[in-house]
Protein backbone atom coordinates (compact mmCIF):
# COMPACT_ATOMS: atom_id res chain seq x y z
CA UNK A 1 0.00 0.00 0.00
CA UNK A 2 2.70 2.70 0.56
CA UNK A 3 3.56 2.35 -2.61
CA UNK A 4 0.12 2.58 -4.10
CA UNK A 5 0.57 5.70 -2.15
CA UNK A 6 3.23 7.22 -3.36
CA UNK A 7 2.40 6.78 -6.86
CA UNK A 8 -1.71 7.99 -6.22
CA UNK A 9 0.32 11.28 -4.95
CA UNK A 10 2.40 11.47 -8.24
CA UNK A 11 -1.16 10.74 -10.03
CA UNK A 12 -2.73 13.42 -7.99
CA UNK A 13 -0.60 16.43 -8.32
CA UNK A 14 -0.16 16.17 -12.26
CA UNK A 15 -3.87 16.30 -12.35
CA UNK A 16 -4.02 19.33 -10.49
CA UNK A 17 -1.45 20.74 -12.59
CA UNK A 18 -3.01 19.99 -15.31
CA UNK A 19 -6.46 21.57 -14.51
CA UNK A 20 -6.44 24.87 -16.15
CA UNK A 21 -9.28 25.83 -15.17
CA UNK A 22 -11.50 26.05 -11.31
CA UNK A 23 -14.33 23.79 -13.03
CA UNK A 24 -11.53 20.67 -13.78
CA UNK A 25 -9.96 21.46 -10.72
CA UNK A 26 -13.30 21.21 -8.42
CA UNK A 27 -13.81 17.53 -10.64
CA UNK A 28 -10.52 16.58 -9.46
CA UNK A 29 -11.06 17.15 -5.80
CA UNK A 30 -14.02 15.12 -6.15
CA UNK A 31 -12.71 12.15 -7.38
CA UNK A 32 -9.74 12.69 -4.57
CA UNK A 33 -11.76 13.80 -1.45
CA UNK A 34 -14.91 13.52 -2.23
CA UNK A 35 -16.80 10.64 -0.81
CA UNK A 36 -16.37 8.25 -3.15
CA UNK A 37 -12.99 10.06 -3.73
CA UNK A 38 -9.89 7.58 -4.29
CA UNK A 39 -7.93 8.41 -1.11
CA UNK A 40 -11.54 8.05 1.02
CA UNK A 41 -11.48 4.97 -0.72
CA UNK A 42 -8.17 4.02 1.00
CA UNK A 43 -9.58 5.13 4.13
CA UNK A 44 -11.87 2.99 4.71
CA UNK A 45 -9.28 -0.09 4.09
CA UNK A 46 -7.69 0.81 6.90
CA UNK A 47 -10.27 -0.89 9.00
CA UNK A 48 -9.09 -4.44 7.80
CA UNK A 49 -5.54 -3.46 8.61
CA UNK A 50 -4.33 -4.35 12.28
CA UNK A 51 -3.45 -1.82 14.53
CA UNK A 52 0.49 -1.55 13.73
CA UNK A 53 -0.19 -1.57 9.99
CA UNK A 54 -3.24 0.95 10.53
CA UNK A 55 -1.08 3.69 12.58
CA UNK A 56 1.29 3.88 9.75
CA UNK A 57 -0.65 3.47 6.69
CA UNK A 58 -3.25 5.70 8.90
CA UNK A 59 -0.62 8.27 8.63
CA UNK A 60 0.43 7.80 5.43
CA UNK A 61 -2.78 8.68 4.19
CA UNK A 62 -3.73 11.79 6.71
CA UNK A 63 -0.01 13.16 5.29
CA UNK A 64 -1.04 12.68 1.77
CA UNK A 65 -4.80 13.90 2.13
CA UNK A 66 -3.10 17.06 3.61
CA UNK A 67 -0.48 17.63 0.64
CA UNK A 68 -3.66 17.38 -1.88
CA UNK A 69 -5.66 19.64 -0.10
CA UNK A 70 -2.69 22.00 -0.01
CA UNK A 71 -1.75 21.49 -3.60
CA UNK A 72 -5.56 22.03 -4.74
CA UNK A 73 -5.49 25.17 -3.02
CA UNK A 74 -2.72 26.79 -4.25
CA UNK A 75 -3.70 25.53 -7.67
CA UNK A 76 -6.73 27.60 -6.68
CA UNK A 77 -5.30 30.64 -6.31
CA UNK A 78 -3.27 30.12 -9.55
CA UNK A 79 -6.53 29.94 -11.26
CA UNK A 80 -8.21 32.85 -9.79
CA UNK A 81 -5.19 34.97 -10.38
CA UNK A 82 -5.04 33.95 -13.90
CA UNK A 83 -8.52 34.83 -14.22
CA UNK A 84 -9.13 38.00 -12.86
CA UNK A 85 -5.61 39.04 -14.78
CA UNK A 86 -7.61 38.13 -17.96
CA UNK A 87 -10.97 39.64 -17.33
CA UNK A 88 -8.81 43.11 -16.18
CA UNK A 89 -6.89 42.99 -19.33
CA UNK A 90 -10.41 43.07 -21.24
CA UNK A 91 -12.14 45.81 -19.16
CA UNK A 92 -9.80 48.74 -19.30
CA UNK A 93 -10.92 51.81 -18.68
CA UNK A 94 -9.50 55.07 -19.71
CA UNK A 95 -9.53 57.64 -16.68
CA UNK A 96 -8.00 59.94 -18.86
CA UNK A 97 -10.67 60.74 -20.82
CA UNK A 98 -12.04 63.75 -20.10
CA UNK A 99 -15.95 64.53 -19.51
CA UNK A 100 -16.26 67.44 -21.05
CA UNK A 101 -15.88 65.50 -24.54
CA UNK A 102 -18.92 63.90 -23.42
CA UNK A 103 -22.62 64.70 -23.97
CA UNK A 104 -23.57 66.64 -20.57
CA UNK A 105 -26.82 68.18 -19.08
CA UNK A 106 -26.68 71.84 -18.13
CA UNK A 107 -27.75 73.57 -14.96
CA UNK A 108 -31.12 74.95 -15.01
CA UNK A 109 -30.68 78.66 -13.88
CA UNK A 110 -33.01 78.54 -11.46
CA UNK A 111 -30.47 75.99 -9.69
CA UNK A 112 -28.05 78.29 -10.87
CA UNK A 113 -29.71 81.60 -8.74
CA UNK A 114 -30.29 79.52 -5.93
CA UNK A 115 -26.82 78.39 -5.74
CA UNK A 116 -25.68 82.48 -5.88
CA UNK A 117 -28.07 83.54 -3.67
CA UNK A 118 -27.69 80.81 -0.89
CA UNK A 119 -23.79 81.66 -1.58
CA UNK A 120 -24.39 85.53 -0.91
CA UNK A 121 -26.72 84.97 2.05
CA UNK A 122 -24.74 82.52 3.36
CA UNK A 123 -21.45 84.90 3.62
CA UNK A 124 -24.22 87.02 5.91
CA UNK A 125 -24.53 84.29 7.94
CA UNK A 126 -28.30 83.51 7.08
CA UNK A 127 -29.08 79.75 7.51
CA UNK A 128 -31.26 77.68 4.61
CA UNK A 129 -34.61 76.67 6.32
CA UNK A 130 -37.27 74.62 4.47
CA UNK A 131 -40.88 74.30 5.09
CA UNK A 132 -43.77 72.52 2.53
CA UNK A 133 -45.92 73.45 -0.50
CA UNK A 134 -48.59 72.67 0.49
CA UNK A 135 -49.49 74.84 3.44
CA UNK A 136 -52.81 75.16 6.27
CA UNK A 137 -54.59 78.21 5.82
CA UNK A 138 -52.91 79.41 8.84
CA UNK A 139 -49.80 79.61 7.92
CA UNK A 140 -49.99 80.57 4.46
CA UNK A 141 -52.27 83.34 5.43
CA UNK A 142 -53.89 83.75 9.21
CA UNK A 143 -50.52 83.89 10.83
CA UNK A 144 -48.98 86.31 8.82
CA UNK A 145 -51.94 88.61 9.66
CA UNK A 146 -54.33 88.25 6.72
CA UNK A 147 -57.30 87.17 8.88
CA UNK A 148 -60.10 85.47 7.18
CA UNK A 149 -61.58 88.00 4.49
CA UNK A 150 -58.93 90.32 4.72
CA UNK A 151 -59.00 92.21 1.01
CA UNK A 152 -54.99 90.89 0.55
CA UNK A 153 -55.83 87.52 0.25
CA UNK A 154 -57.45 87.88 -2.81
CA UNK A 155 -54.24 89.50 -4.56
CA UNK A 156 -53.05 85.85 -3.98
CA UNK A 157 -55.43 83.45 -5.70
CA UNK A 158 -54.49 80.04 -5.13
CA UNK A 159 -55.13 76.57 -5.82
CA UNK A 160 -57.20 74.89 -2.76
CA UNK A 161 -56.96 71.74 -1.73
CA UNK A 162 -60.69 69.42 -1.00
CA UNK A 163 -61.31 69.96 2.57
CA UNK A 164 -60.81 67.23 4.38
CA UNK A 165 -61.46 66.62 8.28
CA UNK A 166 -58.17 65.66 9.98
CA UNK A 167 -57.88 62.51 12.39
CA UNK A 168 -59.51 64.77 15.08
CA UNK A 169 -62.45 65.81 12.88
CA UNK A 170 -61.50 69.25 12.68
CA UNK A 171 -61.43 70.92 9.15
CA UNK A 172 -58.22 72.81 7.79
CA UNK A 173 -57.69 74.66 4.84
CA UNK A 174 -55.41 72.97 2.70
CA UNK A 175 -53.78 75.01 -0.50
CA UNK A 176 -50.52 75.16 -2.35
CA UNK A 177 -48.63 78.34 -0.44
CA UNK A 178 -49.23 81.73 -2.50
CA UNK A 179 -44.90 82.89 -1.41
CA UNK A 180 -42.64 81.35 0.75
CA UNK A 181 -43.66 83.98 3.76
CA UNK A 182 -45.27 80.72 5.36
CA UNK A 183 -42.19 79.48 6.32
CA UNK A 184 -41.04 82.58 8.63
CA UNK A 185 -44.09 81.36 10.90
CA UNK A 186 -42.68 77.77 11.04
CA UNK A 187 -39.56 78.77 11.50
CA UNK A 188 -40.33 81.04 14.44
CA UNK A 189 -42.31 78.59 16.05
CA UNK A 190 -39.89 75.77 16.01
CA UNK A 191 -36.69 77.70 16.77
CA UNK A 192 -35.40 79.93 19.54
CA UNK A 193 -34.91 83.74 18.52
CA UNK A 194 -32.59 85.07 17.57
CA UNK A 195 -33.64 84.13 14.23
CA UNK A 196 -31.24 84.44 10.86
CA UNK A 197 -32.72 82.75 7.45
CA UNK A 198 -33.00 82.08 4.47
CA UNK A 199 -35.55 80.07 2.62
CA UNK A 200 -36.06 78.23 -0.88
CA UNK A 201 -39.18 76.99 -2.49
CA UNK A 202 -41.79 76.60 -5.17
CA UNK A 203 -44.93 79.00 -4.65
CA UNK A 204 -48.23 78.89 -6.78
CA UNK A 205 -50.93 81.25 -7.96
CA UNK A 206 -54.03 81.26 -10.27
CA UNK A 207 -52.13 83.53 -13.01
CA UNK A 208 -50.35 82.60 -16.45
CA UNK A 209 -48.87 85.33 -18.53
CA UNK A 210 -45.55 86.28 -20.18
CA UNK A 211 -44.56 87.27 -16.32
CA UNK A 212 -46.76 84.86 -14.50
CA UNK A 213 -46.74 80.81 -14.33
CA UNK A 214 -48.95 78.77 -11.99
CA UNK A 215 -46.25 77.56 -10.41
CA UNK A 216 -42.67 79.55 -9.08
CA UNK A 217 -40.55 80.08 -7.16
CA UNK A 218 -39.54 82.91 -3.93
CA UNK A 219 -36.67 83.57 -1.63
CA UNK A 220 -37.61 84.08 1.62
CA UNK A 221 -35.57 86.13 3.97
CA UNK A 222 -36.16 86.63 8.05
CA UNK A 223 -33.50 88.04 10.71
CA UNK A 224 -35.61 89.01 14.14
CA UNK A 225 -33.42 90.15 17.28
CA UNK A 226 -33.40 92.63 19.99
CA UNK A 227 -31.87 95.01 18.41
CA UNK A 228 -32.58 94.35 14.79
CA UNK A 229 -33.84 98.11 12.88
CA UNK A 230 -34.30 99.17 9.14
CA UNK A 231 -30.75 100.26 9.11
CA UNK A 232 -29.92 96.49 9.19
CA UNK A 233 -32.86 96.06 6.25
CA UNK A 234 -31.62 98.50 4.08
CA UNK A 235 -28.03 97.60 4.52
CA UNK A 236 -28.16 94.41 4.18
CA UNK A 237 -30.40 94.21 0.66
CA UNK A 238 -28.22 97.12 -0.78
CA UNK A 239 -24.88 94.26 -0.31
CA UNK A 240 -26.68 91.49 -1.48
CA UNK A 241 -28.19 93.13 -4.97
CA UNK A 242 -24.57 94.79 -5.47
CA UNK A 243 -23.10 90.96 -4.73
CA UNK A 244 -25.91 89.52 -7.38
CA UNK A 245 -25.74 91.38 -10.02
CA UNK A 246 -22.05 92.29 -9.57
CA UNK A 247 -22.30 96.36 -9.86
CA UNK A 248 -20.57 97.49 -6.49
CA UNK A 249 -22.18 100.80 -7.10
CA UNK A 250 -25.56 99.71 -7.50
CA UNK A 251 -28.27 102.57 -6.62
CA UNK A 252 -31.10 101.16 -4.87
CA UNK A 253 -34.68 102.78 -3.50
CA UNK A 254 -37.02 101.64 -1.12
CA UNK A 255 -40.63 102.86 -1.63
CA UNK A 256 -43.53 102.12 1.14
CA UNK A 257 -45.68 99.10 -0.05
CA UNK A 258 -48.30 97.75 1.49
CA UNK A 259 -47.94 93.30 2.84
CA UNK A 260 -50.06 92.64 6.14
CA UNK A 261 -46.81 90.61 7.30
CA UNK A 262 -44.93 93.99 8.14
CA UNK A 263 -45.73 97.51 9.08
CA UNK A 264 -43.59 99.69 8.04
CA UNK A 265 -43.95 97.70 4.66
CA UNK A 266 -41.50 98.63 1.04
CA UNK A 267 -40.57 97.96 -2.38
CA UNK A 268 -37.30 97.70 -3.28
CA UNK A 269 -35.77 98.93 -6.85
CA UNK A 270 -32.61 98.81 -8.31
CA UNK A 271 -31.52 101.84 -10.56
CA UNK A 272 -32.19 100.69 -14.46
CA UNK A 273 -32.07 102.29 -17.88
CA UNK A 274 -34.55 101.18 -20.77
CA UNK A 275 -32.76 103.16 -23.83
CA UNK A 276 -33.12 101.75 -27.19
CA UNK A 277 -35.86 98.98 -26.05
CA UNK A 278 -32.90 97.39 -24.02
CA UNK A 279 -32.41 97.18 -19.91
CA UNK A 280 -29.43 98.38 -18.24
CA UNK A 281 -28.81 97.67 -14.70
CA UNK A 282 -27.15 100.80 -12.58
CA UNK A 283 -27.09 104.47 -12.99
CA UNK A 284 -26.15 106.60 -15.80
CA UNK A 285 -22.14 108.02 -15.97
CA UNK A 286 -23.16 111.25 -14.47
CA UNK A 287 -24.82 109.43 -11.38
CA UNK A 288 -28.52 110.67 -12.57
CA UNK A 289 -30.78 106.93 -12.48
CA UNK A 290 -33.60 107.23 -15.62
CA UNK A 291 -35.61 104.62 -14.09
CA UNK A 292 -36.19 101.76 -11.66
CA UNK A 293 -37.12 98.54 -11.25
CA UNK A 294 -39.11 96.84 -8.43
CA UNK A 295 -37.23 93.76 -7.56
CA UNK A 296 -38.42 92.46 -3.97
CA UNK A 297 -41.23 93.29 -0.84
CA UNK A 298 -39.28 94.11 2.36
CA UNK A 299 -40.20 95.39 5.80
CA UNK A 300 -39.73 95.12 9.56
CA UNK A 301 -41.99 92.50 10.42
CA UNK A 302 -45.46 93.17 12.20
CA UNK A 303 -45.94 93.22 15.86
CA UNK A 304 -48.96 90.27 14.92
CA UNK A 305 -46.63 88.41 13.30
CA UNK A 306 -44.26 88.23 16.37
CA UNK A 307 -47.02 87.84 18.86
CA UNK A 308 -48.33 84.71 16.56
CA UNK A 309 -44.99 83.44 16.95
CA UNK A 310 -45.22 83.34 20.53
CA UNK A 311 -42.30 86.60 20.76
CA UNK A 312 -42.74 89.32 22.53
CA UNK A 313 -42.44 92.32 20.26
CA UNK A 314 -41.70 94.31 23.08
CA UNK A 315 -38.18 92.60 23.31
CA UNK A 316 -38.14 91.39 19.33
CA UNK A 317 -38.10 93.25 16.40
CA UNK A 318 -36.79 92.23 12.93
CA UNK A 319 -37.07 92.57 9.25
CA UNK A 320 -38.41 89.99 6.26
CA UNK A 321 -37.65 90.20 2.21
CA UNK A 322 -39.46 88.04 -0.38
CA UNK A 323 -38.62 87.98 -4.25
CA UNK A 324 -39.31 86.00 -7.31
CA UNK A 325 -36.16 83.52 -8.31
CA UNK A 326 -37.17 83.79 -11.49
CA UNK A 327 -37.25 87.47 -11.94
CA UNK A 328 -33.58 87.75 -9.85
CA UNK A 329 -32.73 85.13 -13.02
CA UNK A 330 -34.47 87.03 -15.84
CA UNK A 331 -32.86 89.80 -14.61
CA UNK A 332 -29.30 88.43 -14.68
CA UNK A 333 -29.12 86.27 -17.32
CA UNK A 334 -31.52 88.28 -20.03
CA UNK A 335 -33.79 85.73 -19.86
CA UNK A 336 -37.24 87.77 -21.53
CA UNK A 337 -40.39 85.16 -20.78
CA UNK A 338 -40.86 83.28 -17.59
CA UNK A 339 -42.91 80.68 -19.26
CA UNK A 340 -40.14 79.15 -21.16
CA UNK A 341 -38.38 78.03 -17.79
CA UNK A 342 -40.65 75.71 -17.78
CA UNK A 343 -41.55 74.33 -21.41
CA UNK A 344 -38.35 71.79 -20.75
CA UNK A 345 -36.90 72.60 -24.36
CA UNK A 346 -33.36 71.50 -24.11
CA UNK A 347 -32.16 74.01 -26.82
CA UNK A 348 -33.50 76.47 -24.55
CA UNK A 349 -31.38 75.06 -21.60
CA UNK A 350 -28.51 74.68 -23.61
CA UNK A 351 -28.48 77.99 -24.82
CA UNK A 352 -29.77 79.82 -20.77
CA UNK A 353 -27.64 76.36 -18.73
CA UNK A 354 -24.90 76.34 -17.19
CA UNK A 355 -21.95 74.07 -17.73
CA UNK A 356 -21.99 71.58 -14.49
CA UNK A 357 -18.23 71.59 -14.39
CA UNK A 358 -17.61 75.21 -15.05
CA UNK A 359 -20.38 76.84 -13.04
CA UNK A 360 -19.74 80.99 -12.67
CA UNK A 361 -19.34 81.83 -8.87
CA UNK A 362 -19.47 84.53 -6.43
CA UNK A 363 -15.10 84.13 -6.75
CA UNK A 364 -15.27 84.38 -10.42
CA UNK A 365 -18.29 86.21 -11.18
CA UNK A 366 -20.30 85.98 -14.49
CA UNK A 367 -17.84 88.23 -16.34
CA UNK A 368 -14.70 86.06 -17.31
N1 LIG B 1 -44.70 87.37 0.35
C1 LIG B 1 -44.64 88.56 -0.49
C2 LIG B 1 -45.21 88.20 -1.88
O1 LIG B 1 -45.25 87.07 -2.21
C3 LIG B 1 -43.24 89.04 -0.63
C4 LIG B 1 -42.73 89.64 0.63
C5 LIG B 1 -42.95 90.97 0.89
C6 LIG B 1 -42.08 88.86 1.56
C7 LIG B 1 -42.50 91.56 2.04
C8 LIG B 1 -41.63 89.43 2.76
C9 LIG B 1 -41.84 90.79 2.98
O2 LIG B 1 -41.00 88.74 3.70
O3 LIG B 1 -41.39 91.34 4.11
O4 LIG B 1 -45.59 89.08 -2.59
Amino acid sequence: MMNDIVDLKEVISSEIKCANDLKTLDDVRVTVLGKKGRITALMKTLGQMDAEERKTKGQALNALKDEIADLIKSQEAALKKQELDARLATETIDISLSPRAQDKGHIHPISQTIEELTAIFADMGFAVAEGPDIEDDFYNFTALNFPPGHPAREMQDTFFLPDDPDEQGEHIKKLLRTHTSSVQIRHMQNNQPPHKIICFGRTYRSDYDMTHTPMFHQMEGLMIDKSTHMGHLKGCLQDFVRAFFELDDLRVQFRPSFFPFVEPGAEMDIACSRKDGGLKLGANKDGSVDSWMEILGCGMVHPNVLKNCGLDPEEYQGFAFGMGIERMAMLKFGIPDLRTFYESDIRWLEHYGFDPLDRPNNATGMKK
